[in-house]
């Protein structure tokens, strides 16, 4: 990485041509998530879809970002995507674990293309999923949205988080601090730490050119998480249900571009 490129406060600036590099495996990695839909039903294990990830991103020439990756404790993670079920908040394992009716789960993904990185998670229901789930899956998604609806220049990293936060609990949910955003680009996690909660003002203020992620996590009960002894999955204290959605974004000179829209325009799931 170049020593002497541009940064502002910690967080680099990318270059005008940055953005296509950023669009073309943003789009990789949200069309692989468009794919997963007709076969999210009961019936089918974690593992399989994981399966399904890893063959199309070989099959693109492209190569996932968690395969190898080392995590804080020096733990290394073997699967190409996080499938998060239930009350898992993120960095589920995938597995043999056998999706049943009223699942609801997150699946992430990140791909590298060319050098770039692109980073999204999104929910899906196997079946049909009990009103209280997919109401949590409304708000989170709707919670993303107003984190990004506020990214533009001259805005802060803390006005998103407190776009989120108080979006979610108005509709008296909670938002979990044990995880967050980060910077991307041709690195896979960069500073800034994008808190999903916080106060307005507060925080880095966004220049055009920057890249990150906004991904909430938000829960029925408590906000708090814990790690299990696989030293990846994260679970509700309470064990109530949560949820996530994760976008990459670049600030442009008048607001935001989403790298990571999905082609078929299915990034909500059919909530019925
Ligand atoms: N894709 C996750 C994120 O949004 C990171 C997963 S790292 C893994 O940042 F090792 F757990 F896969
Ligand atoms: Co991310
Ligand atoms: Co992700």
């Amino acid at each position: 990485m170049n020593e002497n490129a541009m940064t502002r406060q910690g967080i680099r600036i990318h270059a005008p041509e940055d953005f296509a590099g950023m669009h073309r495996a943003g789009a990789l990695s949200a069309l692989i998530l468009d794919e997963l839909g007709p076969m999210i039903r009961p019936g089918i294990t974690t593992g399989e879809i994981d399966d399904y990830i890893r063959k199309r991103i070989e099959d693109e020439g492209a190569t996932s970002a968690t395969i190898g990756y080392r995590g804080h404790g020096g733990q290394i993670y073997n699967h190409a995507s996080c499938i998060s079920v239930n009350h898992v908040v993120c960095h589920g394992i995938p597995g043999d674990k056998m999706l049943k009716d009223g699942d609801i789960l997150n699946v992430d993904v990140t791909v590298i293309v060319d050098g770039w990185y692109g980073d999204t998670s999104r929910m899906y229901v196997a079946g049909k999923a009990p009103i209280k789930a997919r109401r949590l899956i409304q708000v989170t998604h709707d919670a993303l949205m107003k984190g990004i609806e506020v990214v533009r220049p001259g805005a802060t990293f803390g006005d998103i988080g407190h776009g989120i936060q108080t979006y979610a609990e108005t509709q008296r949910m909670s938002v979990v601090r044990d995880f967050c955003g980060h910077g991307l680009g041709r690195v896979f996690h960069a500073p800034p730490n994008v808190l999903h909660y916080g106060r307005a003002g507060s925080g880095p203020v966004l220049e055009e050119g920057m890249f990150f992620t906004i991904e909430p996590m938000i829960n029925l009960g408590r906000p708090e998480t814990k790690t299990l002894a696989d030293d990846w999955t994260a679970v509700t204290r309470d064990k109530s249900l949560s949820a996530q959605f994760e976008h990459s974004i670049g600030v442009t000179a008048d607001g935001f571009e989403i790298f990571t829209l999905s082609p078929a325009g299915v990034f909500m799931p059919d909530l019925g």
